[in-house]
C-alpha cells in the first residue's frame, strides 16, 4: 500500500488562492484590516513590502488608507498562485516587484522599505522572533510594521490542525516585537467578527 504524503503547504495554499479573497471577504477580514490602518497613526505606505501576501488583501488596506502614496510594493510569499492573485488586485497602485520565497530571504535588501506588512503569516514561521528581527532590518528608520496574528480560540486550534498556523495572545506579540527592538508596539483590537474573536492587529516603528 502506497503511504500517503501531507500536501506541503505551499500546495495547500496554491488550491485555494483562486477562492482566498472571497472567503475572507466573507469572514470580515479586509474590513477588520482597513479599521487597523484607521486606527494606527497615519502616515506610512512609501516603499511597502507585503509579507505572506496572499491575495493582496491587507496591502491594499494599507494603500487605501495611506497618508501618502506607496512608491514601490513588493509583495513576497512562497505560493507563485497567491502573487498572481495579488499582483492581479494590486495593479496600477505602485509599481509591483514580485518575490517568490520565504520571509527570510536575503534577496531583499535592508534598510529598504518604510513601511513592512505581514497578516497572518508569522503563524507559519518556526523562529518568530527571528523573522520580527528579519522585518525591522528591512525596514528604514522610523519606518512601521503592521502585523495581523492569530489568537488563541477554538477557530485558530482546527485551522493549526490544516496550516500548521500558530497562535498568540496579544502580550506575546508585544513582548516579541519588544525582543526584535521594535519602539512604540500597539495592539489594536479589530472591532466586530470573526477578526475580532480569532485574530489581532498591531503596529510597531524601527526606532
Ligand atoms: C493565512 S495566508 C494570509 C494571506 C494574506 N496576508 C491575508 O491576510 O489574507 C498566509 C500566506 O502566507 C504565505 N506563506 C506561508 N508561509 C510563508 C513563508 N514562510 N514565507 C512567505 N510566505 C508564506 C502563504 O502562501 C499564504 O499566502
Amino acid at each position: 500500500m502506497l503511504a500517503r504524503t501531507r500536501p506541503s503547504l505551499a500546495d495547500l495554499y496554491a488550491d485555494v488562492a483562486a477562492g482566498w479573497q472571497a472567503g475572507i471577504e466573507r469572514l470580515g477580514y479586509p474590513a477588520a484590516y482597513g479599521a487597523l490602518f484607521a486606527a494606527a497613526p497615519p502616515g506610512a505606505p512609501g516603499r511597502v513590502l507585503d509579507l505572506g501576501t496572499g491575495s493582496g488583501a491587507f496591502a491594499e488596506a494599507a494603500l487605501r488608507a495611506a497618508g501618502r502614496p506607496a512608491e514601490h510594493l513588493a509583495l513576497l510569499d512562497t505560493s507563485r498562485e497567491m502573487l498572481v492573485a495579488a499582483e492581479a488586485r494590486l495593479a496600477g497602485r505602485a509599481p509591483i516587484t514580485l518575490h517568490h520565497a520565504p520571509v527570510g530571504t536575503d534577496a531583499l535588501p535592508e534598510a529598504g522599505f518604510d513601511t513592512v506588512l505581514a497578516a497572518h503569516v508569522i503563524e507559519h514561521l518556526g523562529d518568530p522572533a527571528g523573522a520580527l528581527r528579519w522585518c525591522r532590518a528591512r525596514l528604514a528608520p522610523g519606518g512601521r510594521l503592521y502585523l495581523a496574528v492569530s489568537r488563541p480560540h477554538w477557530c485558530t486550534a482546527l485551522l493549526r490542525w490544516k496550516w500548521g498556523h500558530r497562535a498568540y495572545r496579544p502580550q506575546a506579540v508585544l513582548a516579541l516585537l519588544k525582543g526584535a527592538g521594535f519602539a512604540d508596539a500597539r495592539h489594536i483590537a479589530f472591532p466586530a467578527g470573526p477578526p475580532s474573536r480569532t485574530s489581532a492587529g498591531y503596529v510597531a516603528v524601527r526606532g
